[in-house]
């Protein structure tokens, strides 16, 4: 996996998000085992509530186009769009992962840049999720 150029392809598309009430910009890049790489941005609506983050965007392009299979998810976000610090995801797009994701092996990079990023699994941001095989 070059994770450079999965954070290029997040840093590319940060520019697209459409945040005119927050102002704060961010994009995802969401790699398929295929290799196949899927951008989002969040969309805000005036009404607030159905505003969609950056990650889920790229999940739900993805899974739309038939994808089932994830490998790692980079991320970059930031006021009036600079960044300046790591952009964690919200508790509901880890959710989202975790219904499509192997929690011990799906890598979440948080970017500054295509040389500053933190990699976490999924399980680590988050622990004790409830997943697909609960309701087995
Ligand atoms: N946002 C994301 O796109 N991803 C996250 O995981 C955190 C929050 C967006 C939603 C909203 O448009 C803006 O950031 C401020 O919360």
């Amino acid at each position: 996996m070059d994770r450079r150029k999965l954070i290029q392809a997040a840093i590319k598309v940060l520019p697209e998000s459409y945040t005119p009430y927050s102002h704060f910009h961010v994009a995802a890049a969401l790699l398929c085992k295929d290799g196949t790489v899927y951008t989002g941005i969040n969309i805000e609506n005036a009404a607030y509530t159905p505003t969609v983050c950056a990650e889920r965007s790229a999940f739900f392009r993805a899974v739309n186009e038939g994808k089932r299979e994830f490998e790692a998810i980079a991320i970059c976000g930031g006021k009036d769009g600079i960044v300046t610090d790591y952009c964690a995801p919200c508790g509901v797009c880890r959710q989202v992962m975790r219904e499509f994701c192997d929690p011990g092996t799906f890598k979440v990079i948080l970017a500054k840049s295509e040389d500053e990023y933190k990699e976490f699994v999924l399980k680590e941001l988050l622990p004790m999720g409830f997943g697909p095989e609960n309701l087995l």
